[in-house]
């Protein structure tokens, strides 16, 4: 049984996973008014395991006898200054949404909510990925300001990305 402080945070977190969902897919728009189409379509596969991130929350939730109960998702951005700020926009954006997730491992560890500490462990693994990748994404972009055609070669290389439906199952234990 979650405790209703914990139910309340896996719910606002549900919350901030849809609104992530909602920035890339903001970002994937942008990148498709330039013609990025590999940029695009990397934002894109960003959103869809976005959304997959809130499902394991809304499962667990579920799974832990909660209700789920859905909050109104912000208006993301929509305009960027430049390919480069939106990527730095994406890790600053992990980075906030890392917080988040080590708020409520410390909420877990509070509660004595042994469950909920051991489902967040995923998260916690997941964000040091979220933001190596755009991390990394971001150094590239720098190297490449001055190169002609470097932005392409990114472009082209973003293509590539297919979405990793093994580890987005919707069993929390996935
Ligand atoms: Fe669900 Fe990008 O963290």
């Amino acid at each position: 049984m979650l405790s209703e402080r914990m139910e309340q945070a896996l719910n606002e977190q549900i919350k901030w996973e849809f609104y992530s969902a909602y920035l890339y897919l903001s970002m994937a728009s942008y990148f498709e008014s330039l013609s990025l189409e590999g940029f695009a379509s990397w934002m894109k596969a960003q959103a869809v395991e976005e959304c997959m991130h809130a499902m394991k929350f809304y499962h667990f939730v579920n799974e832990r006898g909660g209700r789920v109960r859905l909050q109104a998702i912000e208006q993301p951005p929509t305009d960027w200054e430049s390919p480069l700020a939106v990527l730095e926009f994406g890790l600053k954006h992990e980075r906030e949404v890392t917080e988040k997730i080590n708020r409520l491992v410390e909420l877990a560890q509070e509660e004595k909510d042994h469950a909920t500490y051991i489902f967040l462990q995923w998260f916690v693994t997941e964000q040091v990925e979220e933001e190596d990748s755009f991390g990394s994404l971001v150094e590239k972009m720098k190297l490449v300001a001055d190169a002609p055609g470097g932005i392409f070669m990114i472009d082209r290389e973003l293509a590539q990305r297919r979405i990793d439906f093994t580890s987005l199952a919707t069993e929390t234990n996935a």
